[in-house]
């Protein structure tokens, strides 16, 4: 497979688990699709709750089932919701725990995967808190 066919693999992975947000308070859903080192894809979509602060991020769900299973190295992300948007700044410092700079990040849009934007982590998060 190639690069551009595994990166559409990952990508519609994310809009299937979109499909699967709970997103009952502010209807924007999220899908999040996580390539493990191993080539295994984890995916994560946003959960809300009616006490809001307690939503989870698609990204954090994939992240955190992942490491559950054992996976601590990753090789990309896609995120999927309405339209382009990049990994709020939680899940970019949660993201940094276990991934360097050059983490490719794709988000695109539900209804145009094919125009997906890449970016990096450390485009997002230059100066990560680190232990
Ligand atoms: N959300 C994510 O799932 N990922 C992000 O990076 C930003 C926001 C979710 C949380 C909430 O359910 C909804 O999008 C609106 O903020």
């Amino acid at each position: 497979m190639t690069t551009a066919d595994s990166n559409m693999e990952l990508l519609q992975a994310a809009a299937e688990a979109r499909l699967r947000a709970h997103a009952e308070y502010s209807h924007f859903k999220v899908g999040a699709a996580l390539l493990t080192e191993d080539g295994i894809i984890v995916r994560g979509c946003n959960v809300e709750n009616s006490s809001f602060g307690l939503t989870l991020c698609a990204e954090r769900v994939a992240i955190t089932s992942a490491v559950t299973e054992g996976h601590l190295a990753f090789q990309s992300l896609a995120v999927v919701t309405d339209r382009q948007v990049a990994p709020c700044g939680a899940c970019r410092q949660v993201m940094a725990e276990f991934c360097e700079e050059e983490f490719p990040i794709f988000v695109a849009s539900a209804d145009n995967l094919g125009e997906f934007k890449q970016l990096s982590l450390g485009e997002l998060l230059p100066e990560r808190f680190r232990l």
